[in-house]
């Protein structure tokens, strides 16, 4: 075994998006050389890493094993001094960021494309996160990208044919440690010293059904583990809670399009009392409680007002935050308790340097995603459990819960609509020409409401003082309406508008989310010719 150093011919098209280095499985599979590249020029932009920690794990979908063994190589090249690596190769996203913190690690790999399909022809990715546990942030990932793009060489370590990646311990490899750990462990004994694991015991034993569909991803043997080890809900529980490389064809991403049946089997039969899953590498969520599907700006809402429920919030929380195009329901909640309030672009990263400085405690996005100060990742599993400790400590419903918070605070109805696989210049074009015309279209009456405001949204960190401009156009209506547009960072296919959908009321809370919105949507389409642009006649998917 040695350290060998390797001719390479750099790549340009290694540039991080909203969440890593996101491409088609065949792109990492078939490229020489395109793994060790671009973890070669992380380490390149990271200063010295010789002697220093890194955490090393994914969602376990196709191609991972193979990259993670690549990914060893070029960090036993670089001579780090220990790789933290999660058994058979898996750890979830919050997970990594929680060992990162408690191993002071300088950061990690995450080998996973998130909820974007796995397998020969779904998606892979490499996520990079850093010393605070968090995603690497703008200024990081840009420098990434400048020097993937001028990389000549790498170091790689040969390893062992026989490395055993699913054996606990630790084996050398040149300057080296690398130490395979029990991915759950860690992980599951913080969330403990979070939430009132006893009042949550109490609650199963009590006969509370539930399921959790870990969606074959990752979060299956993180949720047998404490949802039926330490809390004790009944075996079968967790279900597709088996990691598979493709997912068992499905798409693991929590949402109404895409958890159809236990969507069917909670909210519309009502056979449960409560139901949630998981993405494929277990940062996002999604809650059902019997009759009623819980939508992300409102369970936010939710947690920030009740978190003095759970033992680790308790008198705690003095700021919130979420990000742009998630719905205002957060803000009526910080204006009550007199929380500190930010509004930040698209993307965890952005969180941050909030969470670093302790200006905010709870944060979360309308894409699923829900977290809070106790790791640098939002994460799914601690939604789940958070609301069960609200369960357990209101002994209401989900339901009950819910309308309750309407009751005082008004409900923001809220859907996001995506066009997918758009042709990318005329989607381009399309946000090109409404940037143009925001003053223009102030005063436009559309489907009977008055546009009072358009804007271009930009963001001044308030800690580093970073600005990004261009996140996203924002219409405001007359009617308590707002719409807002925006391309996704993170698919791999031609461009995906989203298109958020929000209007705020006091009357009627029981109205159907799509009755509410029908005529938002009419007027979204109409604002951006949709029919005329892209020849749709409606969205993908509606989430
Ligand atoms: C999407 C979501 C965003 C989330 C990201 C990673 O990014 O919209 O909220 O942080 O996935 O999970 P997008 O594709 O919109 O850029
Ligand atoms: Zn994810």
């Amino acid at each position: 075994m040695a350290i060998r150093t390797v001719a390479t011919t750099p790549y340009d098209d290694q540039k991080p998006g909203t969440s890593g280095l996101r491409k088609k499985t065949r792109i990492f599979a078939e490229r020489p050389h395109y793994v060790e590249n671009f973890v070669q020029a992380v380490l390149d932009v990271m200063g010295e890493v010789r002697g220093a920690t890194f955490v090393l794990g994914g969602d376990g979908r196709h191609f991972a094993d193979e990259a993670l063994r690549r990914t060893l190589a070029v960090l036993a090249g670089n001579r780090v001094g220990r790789v933290i690596v999660g058994a058979r190769g898996l750890f979830s996203t919050p997970a990594v960021s929680c060992v990162i913190r408690r191993r002071r690690a300088r950061g990690g790999f995450l080998l996973t494309a998130s909820h974007n399909p796995g397998g020969p022809d779904g998606d892979f990715g490499i996520k990079v996160n850093v010393a605070n546990g968090g995603p690497a942030p703008e200024s990081l990932t840009r420098r990434i990208h400048a020097r993937s793009r001028e990389l000549r060489r790498y170091h790689v370590a040969d390893l062992p044919p026989d490395l055993d990646l699913a054996r606990l311990g630790e084996v050398r490899l040149e300057a080296t440690v690398v130490e395979v750990v029990d991915p759950v462990a860690d992980y599951a004994d913080m969330l403990e010293g979070l939430f009132d694991f006893a009042a949550i015991r109490r609650l199963f034993a009590g006969g509370f059904r539930m399921a959790f569909d870990a969606l074959h991803g990752v979060t299956g043997p993180y949720a047998r583990h404490i949802l039926e080890e330490r809390l004790g809900a009944p075996a079968g529980t967790v279900r597709r809670g088996d990691p598979r490389p493709d997912f068992g064809g499905l798409h693991p991403d929590p949402n109404l399009t895409w958890c159809r049946g236990l969507v069917q089997e909670v909210v519309a039969e009502g056979r449960l009392d409560f139901a949630a899953a998981c993405d494929g590498d277990g940062d996002r969520n999604m809650i059902l409680g019997r009759g009623i599907f819980v939508s992300p700006c409102d369970s936010l809402a939710v947690l920030a007002d009740r978190a003095d429920d759970a033992p680790g919030y308790r008198g705690r929380v003095r700021g919130v935050a979420r990000s742009m195009p998630t719905s205002r329901a957060l803000d009526r909640v910080a204006q009550a308790h007199r929380f500190a309030f930010f509004e930040t672009p698209t993307g965890w990263k952005f969180f941050g340097d909030l969470l670093d400085a302790g200006l905010i405690q709870l944060c979360g996005e309308e894409s699923f995603g829900t977290g809070s100060d106790h790791v640098r990742e939002k994460d799914g599993l601690w939604a789940v459990l958070f609301w069960l400790q609200l369960l357990a400590a209101s002994g209401e419903s989900v339901a009950a819960i819910l309308h309750r918070h309407w009751q005082r605070y008004g409900r923001d109805w809220f859907s996001r609509h995506d066009y997918e696989r758009l042709d990318p210049e005329a989607a381009a074009g399309l946000l090109a020409d409404l940037r143009g015309r925001l003053a223009a279209l102030e005063g436009t009456v559309w489907h009977g409401a008055r546009l009072v405001q358009a804007e271009d949204f930009a963001y001044r960190d308030p800690l580093s003082g970073e600005e990004v401009a261009h996140q996203g156009l924002r219409f405001r209506f007359d009617d308590d309406s707002r719409i807002t547009l925006r391309l996704s960072g993170t698919g791999t296919e031609g461009a995906t508008l989203r298109l958020y959908l929000e209007r705020y009321g006091r009357e009627g809370l029981m109205r159907d989310v799509g009755e509410v919105l029908a005529p938002v949507a009419a007027r979204a389409r109409a604002l951006c010719e949709i029919e005329r642009r892209f020849g749709r006649r409606g969205p993908d998917v509606v989430t």
